[in-house]
């Protein structure tokens, strides 16, 4: 897929803030600051279209963009930063849980996973509450740029592995950098399949 336009449209606070359009949306979530901002920027080729920043929690609301006039990108607040309080964690965690559960329009989750690391199981937990919701979701490995490409495929199948004991079936997986640009062609592919299924 070509991406000729992508614009921000609009911030929400919640589910009811959501665009009341119904274009087909694929959302991106993940550990805060795995590079989801990033990875936005890197597919539409713009680099200020969402927030990139090294202090973990910069996208605290259900950021909307729309993409060839025709489809939703949303970036979602990043789950599980330490430093941010309690109640707003726990605020977070009811905001993106119900849309995430009922937005209709919803096509995919891309859960976002830093390959540097080896399994985390705040990322599992993730993975198993959405195919409990039954939520269509994929992975995509952020960062490989940064390690060797061995120590990302090993942390890529342990994910996996993991993962298996937990739920049915094995979710389709990207290899992504933003810094690089590597798996944009995968994941454009991915969307433009799902677009027309
Ligand atoms: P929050 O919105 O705070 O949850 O963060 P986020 O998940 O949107 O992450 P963001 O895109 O802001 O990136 C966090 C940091 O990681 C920034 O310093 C990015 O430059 C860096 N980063 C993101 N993706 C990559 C990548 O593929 N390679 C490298 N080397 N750095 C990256
Ligand atoms: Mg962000």
């Amino acid at each position: 897929m070509k991406i000729h336009t992508s614009e921000f449209l609009k911030s929400a606070a919640d589910l009811e803030g959501c665009p009341e359009s119904e274009l087909p949306e694929f959302a991106f979530i993940g550990r805060s600051n795995v590079g989801k901002s990033s990875l936005l920027n890197m597919l539409t080729r713009s680099k200020g279209l969402a927030k990139v920043s090294s202090t973990p929690g910069a996208t605290q609301l259900i950021n909307y963009f729309t993409i060839n006039e025709s489809w939703f990108m949303v970036d979602l607040p990043g789950y599980g930063y330490s430093k941010t309080p309690q109640k707003v964690r726990d605020g977070f965690q009811v905001m993106v849980s119900e849309y995430l559960a009922n937005r209709h329009s919803l096509r995919c989750v891309f859960v976002l996973v830093d390959s540097r690391h080896t399994p985390q199981k705040i990322d599992l937990d993730f993975a198993e509450w959405l195919a409990n919701a039954g939520v269509p979701f994929v992975l995509a490995f952020t960062k490989i740029d940064k390690s060797k490409a061995g120590k990302v495929k090993s942390n890529v199948a342990a994910f996996l592995k993991s993962l298996s004991d937990r739920v049915d079936g094995e979710p389709r997986t990207f290899l992504t950098s933003a810094e690089k640009g590597t798996g944009r062609g995968e994941v454009l592919d991915f969307i433009d399949q799902a677009l027309k299924s």
